[in-house]
């Protein structure tokens, strides 16, 4: 990138010039924010119409939303490291012998900090029970993955035990067959150290009447354990049990996956290991953050992900998705789960204001020109849209604004900025403040994020601190903040102490605030554009919905934990569709969505007798 240029005035002129340019360059106006949803919209339209385009808006043949009774204990299981992971959930299907009574068995398996996945120590070539097991590919910053045992109690609420393991990063960018045997082995080595034990089963919720389960056939003879898949990656599916990869996003990129059935792919693992698991449906992780809030509010409209990759899933009128032309599933009409794959919006460059940062991060990514929006928005990229800026002021001319112009090796690194600083230094400013904001707190027991103060936010959440080129004029109290943050930076960036002064703090929080700011703005959009494509909103407000509340399920690391997200988020959506609408969002997390969220998609496969 050109070093920044200054031609004229002082050092603290041509610094605050500096400054101030980059401050426009990531301000977006309400207009703006009303002109990109509304691109949104037509964008949905045209990929609900047409296939491949950018937006993909993928018909997942999920067909309803679960209401909160379901019952039964479940189990997913999730591999995850620096920039994937798989998830693997299980939900078991046990029938007494005895009894003949059902049992409904969900496991959820995570693998962290072992260096290597446990060796199986034995293989399922003769399926002892029925049972089925969702498998999930998504994507975490640490390198582990995780075994989970969820069990849903039917009164909206489940309870979840799990396991961690490490998982080789390589596997991202080598052979996918590769990847799909370790997923294999996982699913191998979960069901051999967690065998489902009849006696913790629940009480029958599944004895009176009939069941979808009861389509399972649970006998001796059953050909293999039934499995859900969740892969979090665009996936362009022609059933609940069959997709094909679109592509690789989220800095994975295995061969020879790319135009493949990705049930078939992990399918083909299992019968290399002549395992007895057989792929009953595929899910996204959003589609699994939509059914699991559903789950546990009893309704839900929405399920998005604002961590490493963002995305969103909806319920759509089948009428409206007119690219299914006369297909069974359009005739039969109702509600269908679509899968946006909004992180691609923008792809064709024409709607977002994009700055000469998100351009160099563009360019060096493994997959340049795709997943614009998700550049903007997600943890993966934000971290080192702030690294670009932070260089750019080290570098600046004729002046350095930053660190006495010295950079430390990890500044120099590529994607050296992990988001989870950024997050750290807001925080740290926002511990010292006088009232915290509250509406940006996870409530739990119900898993809702409160909109307590959503309509009266901290006045930093909708404007980002300004660059404080005046240290000296401020309070003690914020001077100390300032302290915390320069401590953090001193640490975090590997410099020099005697390099990093306050100011330099101050301009580094500066910084994270206006990459973090944008990105909530920009998912608020998101958010709005999906409240109005289902009716439940107007663009430009003015509208009264009829619903008392509007339920969303989200996951991902950066709406559950980085400071303010949630809030600015919110002032976003109440600026595209009024206080009214954005009053009643019920925005709650989705924790664990994509493994409770599979199993009860592995359920409606087996409804569906697949
Ligand atoms: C990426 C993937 C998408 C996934 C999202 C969140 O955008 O393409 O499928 O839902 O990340 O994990």
């Amino acid at each position: 990138m050109a070093p920044i240029s200054a031609l004229i005035g002082s050092t603290e002129d041509s610094a605050r010039q500096i400054l101030d340019a980059i401050e426009s360059q990531f301000q977006l106006s309400d207009d703006a924010l009303v002109r990109i949803t509304d691109q949104f919209l037509k964008d949905f339209r045209l990929g609900l119409s047409e296939y491949n385009h950018p937006m993909a808006m993928i018909p997942t043949f999920v067909t309803g939303v679960p209401n909160g009774s379901e019952t039964g204990l479940v189990f997913h299981s999730s591999y995850a490291w620096a920039h994937f992971s798989f998830q693997v959930s299980c939900h078991f299907l046990e029938k007494h012998k005895s009894s003949r009574r059902l049992h409904c068995f969900y496991h959820v398996l995570c693998f962290t900090g072992l260096k290597d996945l446990p060796r199986p120590r034995s293989r399922w070539n003769k399926p002892v029970r029925s049972r089925i097991l969702t498998t999930e590919c998504a994507t975490y910053f640490t390198l582990f993955s995780r075994v989970c045992e969820v069990q849903l109690k039917g009164n909206h609420q489940f309870t979840l035990r799990q396991q961690k393991y490490r998982v080789s990063e390589a596997l991202k960018t080598g052979e996918a067959t590769a990847l799909f045997d370790y997923l294999a082995d996982s699913v191998d080595a979960f069901l051999t150290e967690f065998p489902s034990s009849p006696n913790s089963a629940p009480p029958d919720p599944f004895a009176t009447g009939s069941s979808a389960l009861d389509l399972l056939d649970t006998s001796d003879s059953s050909p293999a354990v039934p499995l859900g898949l969740t892969f979090s990656f665009p996936v362009e599916q022609t059933a609940l049990n069959r997709g094909k990869v679109l592509t690789w996003t989220k800095g994975f990129s295995a061969k020879n996956a790319i135009g493949h059935d990705v049930v078939q792919l992990l399918q083909d693992a299992f019968d290399r290991k002549h395992l007895h698991v057989r792929c009953v449906a595929l899910v996204n992780d959003t589609v699994g953050a939509l059914l699991s809030r559903a789950y546990t509010a009893g309704g839900c409209i929405l399920g998005s992900i604002f961590g490493t990759g963002t995305n969103g899933a909806y319920v759509e009128k089948v009428e409206n998705i007119t690219k299914l032309g006369d297909s069974p599933a359009r005739k039969h009409g109702g509600d269908m789960v679509v899968n946006t794959e909004w992180g691609a919006f923008n792809n064709t460059r024409t709607t977002l204001p994009t700055t000469p940062y998100d351009n160099k991060l563009d360019r060096e990514s493994i997959n340049p020109r795709l997943q614009a929006f998700e550049k903007f928005i997600s943890g993966m990229y934000l971290g080192e849209i702030t690294r670009n800026i932070i260089l750019s002021l080290i570098d600046a001319a004729p002046y350095p604004i930053l660190f006495n112009g010295r950079a430390s090796a990890l500044l120099n690194k590529h994607y050296g900025l992990d988001t989870a600083v950024m997050s750290e230094i807001e925080q740290a400013w926002e511990n010292g403040r006088d009232q915290p904001s509250s509406n940006d707190k996870l409530v739990n027991g119900s898993h809702a994020i409160s909109n307590a103060s959503a309509a009266h936010p901290h006045p930093s959440l909708s404007t980002p601190t300004r660059h404080f080129t005046e240290v000296d004029k401020l309070s003690p109290e914020d001077r100390s903040r300032l302290e915390r943050i320069r401590n953090i930076v001193i640490q975090r960036f590997a410099l020099d102490a005697a390099d990093v002064t306050l100011r330099d703090a101050a301009i580094v929080h500066w910084t994270s605030c206006l990459v973090a700011n944008r990105a909530a703005k920009l998912s608020g959009c998101a958010i709005a554009a999906v409240l109005v494509q289902t009716e439940k909103a107007k663009l430009g407000g003015g509208f009264v919905p009829k619903d008392e509340k509007i339920t969303i399920g989200v996951d991902g690391s950066l709406i559950e934990h980085y400071p303010n997200f949630n809030a600015r988020l919110r002032a976003s959506v109440r600026t595209l569709v009024g206080e009214e609408v954005e009053a009643r969002l019920n925005i709650g997390l989705a924790k664990d969505g994509s493994g409770v969220g599979a199993a009860l998609c592995a359920l409606q496969a087996t409804k569906q007798g697949l």
